[in-house]
C-alpha cells in the first residue's frame, strides 16, 4: 500500500512540478548495509530511485543488466509447462498442449527491486558503491554516450562511466571532494569562479 501510494505520488509530483521530464519508473534500491540504528523505528534499508527522462523512449538495454535466475526458476525450466490452462483444467488432464519454458542465456529480466551496498566505505559522507551507478549507466546508455553527474561528490559515477567507456562530465561544489576524485581515480578537473 505504501509503495503504490508513494509511487503514485512520485508520478503526480513529477508530472506537475517537472513538466519537462517524463516519469519512467520508480525503482527500489535495497541496501545490503543500511543505517545501523533507527531508534524506535525500523532501520532504513531502502531508497526510492526515480527514473525521469527528457525523451518519451529513453535508451533501455535490459540485456546489459540481467542477473542470474533464482534456483526455483532453474528447476522450473527443467519440466515443461502446460500452455494457457487454468490449474483446474491442468489437474483434470483436459489440456495436453505444453509450452516450452526457456531461460534467457543472459539471465533474468531486470526487476524494479535492486540490491547494492550503500557506499564504498570511503571518506565521503554519501559516496555510492560503484556498482550502483554502473548498473544504471549500462542500462540506459551506450559506449561513447555522455554521462553527466551534476552532484559528482568524489566522482564514483564518473569513474563508473570511464570504466564502461562512456564520456563523462561532473560538477562538484566542494574542492575537497574534487581533490578526492582526482587523487583516487585520476579524474581531471578544472575550476570555475
Ligand atoms: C550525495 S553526494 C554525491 C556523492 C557521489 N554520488 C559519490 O559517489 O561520490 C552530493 C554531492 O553534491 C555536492 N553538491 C551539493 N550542491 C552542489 C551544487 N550546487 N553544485 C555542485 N555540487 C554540489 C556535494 O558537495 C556532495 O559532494
Amino acid at each position: 500500500m505504501w509503495l503504490s501510494l508513494l509511487s503514485y505520488w512520485h508520478k503526480r509530483y513529477m508530472t506537475i512540478k517537472l513538466e519537462r521530464y517524463k516519469y519512467q519508473d520508480c525503482i527500489i534500491w535495497a541496501k545490503k548495509n543500511g543505517a545501523p540504528n533507527a531508534g524506535r523505528r525500523r532501520a532504513n534499508y531502502f531508497e526510492y530511485i526515480l527514473h525521469l527522462s527528457k525523451t518519451l523512449k529513453p535508451k533501455w538495454n535490459p540485456d546489459a543488466i540481467r542477473t542470474p535466475y533464482p534456483e526455483v526458476s532453474v528447476k522450473r525450466a527443467k519440466s515443461p509447462i502446460k500452455n494457457n490452462v487454468s490449474n483446474r483444467e491442468s489437474r483434470n488432464g483436459a489440456i495436453t498442449e505444453y509450452k516450452e519454458w526457456k531461460l534467457n542465456p543472459l539471465g533474468s529480466y531486470p526487476k524494479n527491486l535492486i540490491f547494492f551496498p550503500k557506499d564504498s566505505g570511503k571518506n565521503h559522507i554519501a559516496s555510492y558503491h560503484i556498482d550502483l551507478p554502473s548498473h544504471f549507466i549500462k542500462a540506459h546508455s551506450d559506449i561513447n554516450d555522455l554521462v553527466v553527474d551534476p552532484f559528482a561528490g568524489r566522482g564514483t559515477t564518473l569513474q563508473a562511466a570511464k570504466l564502461l567507456s562512456r564520456r563523462f562530465l561532473g560538477f562538484e561544489i566542494k574542492p575537497e571532494h574534487v581533490l578526492m576524485a582526482s587523487q583516487e581515480y585520476g579524474l581531471e578537473s578544472s575550476t570555475s569562479p
